[in-house]
């Protein structure tokens, strides 16, 4: 090599900067996600680092509990914005200024609340839940995931995975009910819809389970508040569906207002650091929730927005939502010496895998599309139509009133009768009131020719105290065969920041109910809400209940489909409803009482009206003698338990199944039963088909201590199904 070349060559490495020389890798498509990290994470300085690990929005706000902001002076350098537009513009524009003028062009991941759907808005989770088929529910996420994706969003905040059981809280309506496995089975489920198998896919989003964790315990069902919760309890009933997400691959995780028994979720270093990145070798991202960083020091758990800063990241947390915590402390936190720089590096580090595997840094940006390439597709609309037909549960059907015989004329009268906005339930994402069937629409398509079959009176209004329109709702209840009293919530009395004293009806919908008994018309009530309620008083006025949940766009279709009966309804509660208020909570898999003879309520029954898994058919089904591969296995050993269901009723009927397991004397005591496994399966009328759940002892009859660890303990177990018992021995 001549002289020449060599000086010229040392000249030119030296006037390459390092990450001048390493951006080939980074920047690399085909080097390996882990070493485009480091790479990356090597070049930045650490007001670039810190800059990753904040978020705030861009967009027009329609969440009245956020502020969104039309932003001009977003840093280009800045990790995650939640985008609230639903078209791409906005968000390439931005990612165009991340690209080109920040130093290392780092793409922005943009993320945002679709919860049940982003415009195709399908059914309330807790309603989905009520459907019992995850894998119907995983392809409505596909659809979510597709429509977010291609309007510019990278990231969804669902699924949301807490267990509840106080109906008052608004937030049951995010979640999958009352029990552990079912939101852990749902969790998965949306993991893999969201996330396909390749989350870089031009139709798939991150998802985000959330809120971790507890945030369900929520004292007296009041939103933000403090949550008691023991390590037995957090370990058997709150962690449990986030494994189950974590195993299904989640890539993120939000951490959650409440504070746990002294420690709040935002700042918790057991749960984010020594759980979930430890013990299940998270390797995703864990965000806050809103200002959730900000409110340690409400929560008294930090004196100032610095200190609140400093708990969070040392506690493992990665992202800052909006607190503008980690913003404006973070460096100077890391000069004085509080938080290492490695705590800083490993929180950038997960939020650049986040973004190598969402394949960012190959298409930071979403190719515009017209809104009917997105949206509301037929086959897409098909599935939230099934989803909602699904989840709806007949809880009543005096007489077999339902279905209804063809040629009656019918009365649909109350306030949800001509609703669509109600139907769409919180968190509509870019969901749009006209797109929803009204029942009154629904039942009209249904019954066709002639419309003087349908008759309509509002009634009154969702609350307040006028009874003017009694009148008119009485006169036309005379001239049908049948009432059809449509009664329910409206959209803002549930989710977020949306709790209640009482989950009963307002006074003036039960007066309505009652009038409606008084014309001695039969009366089947359809009810539209996003919670359990107390329906003590009403339902010995009606003679059918069908809970429709709040369905999303496909309203009014699937209701007029089973009350018609062309769909035989097979939704059963995932969530119990109570009696009334007074014996919240009350849930299935609570643990014995010292007396099971006495402690019961003096003024009120202490059974709940209708209890989870509960929802009836237009056919009935037989369970025959469950049956065992053994009676006793080892505690490593295997066994396969089977029943047959036979439908013996005259319609073609889907039935799920639910297997219990019980442990009668365990060193920790246990629920009653606990939900372990379920299918769900067509059986057409006269068909017996057989159901089989395959079991692991440490898996299903197993139990775990207060730290975790699981365990299974010899002795007889009880597995039940339907009203039918079979006994395992494990030695
Ligand atoms: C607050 C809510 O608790 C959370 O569920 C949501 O994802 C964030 N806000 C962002 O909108």
């Amino acid at each position: 090599m001549n002289r020449t070349i060599i000086i010229g060559t040392v000249a030119l490495l030296t006037a390459l900067s390092p990450q001048t020389l390493w951006a080939q890798i980074y920047k690399d498509r085909h080097a390996p996600i882990e070493e485009r990290v480091e790479d990356l994470l090597s070049c930045m300085t650490l007001e670039e680092k810190v800059l990753q690990l904040h978020q705030r929005t861009i967009g027009k706000n329609k969440n009245s509990n956020n502020i969104g902001e039309k932003i001009k002076d977003i840093p280009a350098g800045i990790g995650s914005l939640i985008y609230y537009e639903d078209w791409p513009e906005v968000r390439n524009d931005m990612q165009k200024k991340a690209m080109e003028e920040s130093r290392l062009g780092i793409p922005i991941v943009f993320g945002y609340d679709a919860i049940h759907g982003y415009r195709t808005i399908y059914p309330i989770p807790l309603a989905q839940a009520c459907a019992w088929n995850p894998s119907l529910a995983e392809k409505a996420c596909a659809v979510s995931a597709r429509e977010a994706r291609m309007s510019g969003v990278d990231w969804t905040f669902s699924p949301m995975i807490d267990v509840a059981r106080d109906p008052r809280w608004g937030r049951v309506a995010e979640g999958y009910g009352e029990d552990p496995y079912t939101n852990g089975v749902f969790a998965a489920a949306s993991v893999r819809g969201y996330q396909g198998n390749k989350m870089d896919s031009k139709e798939n989003v991150a998802a985000c389970l959330k809120h971790y964790v507890g945030y369900g315990a929520s004292e007296a069902g009041r939103d933000y508040v403090y949550t008691e919760i023991s390590r037995q309890t957090l370990w058997d009933t709150y962690l449990p569906p986030y494994e189950m997400g974590v195993k299904a691959g989640a890539a993120t995780v939000m951490s959650a207002f409440n504070d746990i028994s002294g420690t709040p979720a935002t700042a918790h270093p057991y749960a984010l650091k020594e759980i979930l990145k430890g013990q299940w070798a998270f390797d995703g991202v864990i965000v806050s929730d809103w200002a959730a960083v900000k409110q340690l020091v409400p929560q008294g758990f930090a004196s100032s927005l610095k200190e609140a800063s400093l708990k969070s990241i040392r506690a493992g947390l990665d992202i800052d939502m909006v607190s503008e915590g980690y913003l404006n402390h973070l460096a100077e936190l890391v000069k004085e010496g509080s938080v290492p720089m490695e705590e800083v590096d490993e929180a950038v580090r997960r939020v650049l895998r986040l973004k190598f595997r969402l394949g960012l840094f190959e298409r930071p940006y979403t190719p515009e599309s017209s809104e009917s390439e997105r949206f509301l597709r037929p086959q897409d609309v098909a599935i939230a139509e099934r989803l909602a037909e699904e989840s709806m549960v007949l809880l009543k059907n005096k007489d077999n009133i339902l279905p209804l015989t063809a040629g009656k004329r019918i009365a649909l009268i109350g306030p949800m009768a001509k609703e669509q906005e109600a139907l769409l339930g919180s968190w509509k994402g870019q969901g749009k009131a006209e797109d929803v069937t009204s029942i009154w629409e629904g039942m009209r398509k249904e019954i066709g020719e002639p419309d003087s079959l349908l008759l309509y009176a509002k009634g009154c209004d969702f609350e307040k105290e006028d009874e003017s329109g009694f009148a008119e709702a009485r006169a036309v209840a005379g001239k049908a065969d049948i009432v059809v009293l449509c009664l329910g919530e409206k959209r803002s009395w549930s989710g977020e920041n949306a709790s209640r004293s009482t989950i009963a009806l307002p006074n003036i919908q039960e007066r309505l109910a009652e009038e409606m008994q008084k014309t001695g018309k039969p009366i089947v009530l359809l009810l539209s809400n996003g919670r359990p309620l107390e329906l003590c008083r009403i339902e010995p006025l009606c003679d059918a209940i069908l809970e429709i949940w709040q369905p999303g766009i496909a309203g009014g279709r699937p209701v007029a489909g089973i009350l018609t009966g062309r769909i035989n309804p097979s939704g059963k509660l995932a969530m119990t409803f109570p009696y009334s208020t007074g014996q919240i909570p009350v849930y299935y898999n609570r643990r014995g009482s010292a007396r099971r003879h006495q402690g019961f309520y003096q003024d009120i029954t202490s059974n709940p009206l209708y209890s989870f898994g509960y929802g009836l058919s237009y056919t009935t089904f037989e369970y025959g003698t469950p049956r065992a591969t053994a009676t006793t296995i080892g505690k490593d050993g295997t066994v396969t338990v089977g029943v047959e269901v036979t439908n013996t009723g005259q319609y073609d009927g889907t039935e799920t199944v639910h297997w219990y397991v019980s442990d009668p004397y365990c060193s920790i005591t246990r629920p009653l039963k606990e939900l372990k496994y379920f299918e769900k399966q067509l059986i057409k009328a006269g068909e017996t088909r057989k159901f089989h759940f395959h079991i692991d002892p440490l898996r299903d009859l197993g139990y775990v201590d207060g730290s975790g660890k699981r365990f299974v303990e010899s002795g007889e177990y009880v597995i039940s199904v339907g009203k039918e018992q079979i006994k395992i021995e494990v030695k």
